[in-house]
């Protein structure tokens, strides 16, 4: 029996083009006898609904919530735009982290210097930047209660979403943010908006006085609306940013940019270790979405569906030397001069999905 278990979510658009390049990579390292791994396919998000009705089915969740890591691609598409709210695609993913309780979202922005002149900022800003956005995931905006929208009688609605923390939650956060920083450049910024929340008062409080534990971390509070231009103005100031699920949310999509592609970045979301076996769930996705505009045509960016399974080797798996192999193989494919549509450049061979994953795989010898 395979020592290790992977369940694979394709999902919508390019989320199955980038899947299937995921699975030679599963081919290869198994082939040349580097993992072990045993994987299931399942459906999330809009195909889901055309199966089953719902954006994941309870058989493909018991099978994420018994599988050593999940490997998510994308979801949604405009097929989906008119779908119940309750079901609509991104429902899936919402579940998924809730059920598997993936509190922790690692959202590194890294610049490969290949790709320098791709930022819509000068290239001395983003050169060598390397950013880790840790972003709550399981609490705040996006699940407190009540959230409705209510028919006033007089012509008028009014809707609600509630920004809830407890204190629990901003603590463990905190936590992996210092942990991980202590493996960087132990800097961590805290975003919050303590100006006009409560939430944010609370998240500022927890914050410092888990920080109190990691004397050697440079800690900064940071206004999130700030941090938004702080991002765009000098981006090499950060180490690690620690904020909420709706700040980071915003703030990971604006990181990302910084390094010339959404096409190119990873994201790893965590839960707690189990007490008895000091394992994590887990889920690796792309940061980027379903892609709608370009699915089917076989011209998408693996690039950061294997940079997430990379992450997926490191922290699921503690296969932190072929997990730095697999990112070299990428940044060595770029430096050859190899780009998908979304990242090209003037004087480089411009691939399909499908060349840029055998390229990589081909790296790895
Ligand atoms: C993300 C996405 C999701 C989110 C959507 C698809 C629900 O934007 O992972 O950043 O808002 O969390
Ligand atoms: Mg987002």
């Amino acid at each position: 029996m395979a020592s290790n278990t992977l369940f694979l979510l394709p999902g919508d658009g390019i989320g199955t083009e980038i899947m299937a390049e995921v699975e030679k990579l599963i081919a290869h390292l198994n082939g040349s006898g580097a993992t072990d791994f045993a994987y299931d396919k399942g459906l999330v998000g809009g195909c889901a609904y055309d199966a089953h009705g719902v954006a994941i089915s309870e058989e493909d969740m018991g099978k994420a919530l018994a599988a050593d890591a999940v490997i998510f691609g994308a979801v949604g598409g405009p097929k989906w735009d008119d779908v119940p709210y309750d079901v609509r695609p991104e429902a899936g993913l919402l579940r998924l982290r809730k059920d598997l309780g993936l509190f922790a979202n690692l959202r590194p922005a890294i610049c490969y210097s290949a790709l320098a002149d791709a930022s819509s900022l000068k290239k001395e800003l983003v050169e060598g930047l390397d950013i880790l956005i840790v972003r709550e995931l399981t609490g705040g905006v996006y699940f407190g209660e009540p959230k409705e929208i209510t028919d006033l009688g007089n012509g008028q609605k009014r809707a609600v979403d509630t920004q809830v923390y407890e204190s629990y939650e901003i603590d463990r956060i905190a936590r992996v943010a210092f942990d991980l920083a202590m493996t960087r450049g132990k800097k961590v910024h805290s975003a919050d908006k303590k100006n006009v929340m409560k939430s944010g008062v609370l998240w500022d409080e927890v914050v410092k006085q888990a920080g109190r534990d990691y004397p050697e971390i440079d800690l900064h509070h940071i206004l999130a609306d700030n941090a938004a231009m702080q991002l765009v103005r000098n981006p090499k100031q950060f180490d690690v940013m620690v904020t909420d699920n709706l700040f980071g949310d915003i703030l990971s999509d604006a990181a990302a940019m910084l390094t010339g592609s959404l096409g190119m970045l990873p994201s790893a979301s965590l839960g707690a270790p189990d007490p008895a076996t000091g394992k994590r769930k887990a889920l690796y996705e792309p940061v980027h979405g379903s892609a709608p505009d370009i699915a089917g045509q076989g011209i998408a960016n693996p690039i950061a569906m294997f940079a997430s399974f990379a992450m997926a080797l490191r922290y699921s798996f503690g296969m932190v030397d072929l997990a730095g192999k697999l990112e070299t193989a990428i940044s060595d494919v770029l430096e050859d001069g190899l780009r998908t549509g979304d990242i090209m450049q003037t004087g480089c061979r411009k691939v399909t999905t499908s060349e840029m994953g055998d390229a990589i795989i081909a790296k790895l010898g």
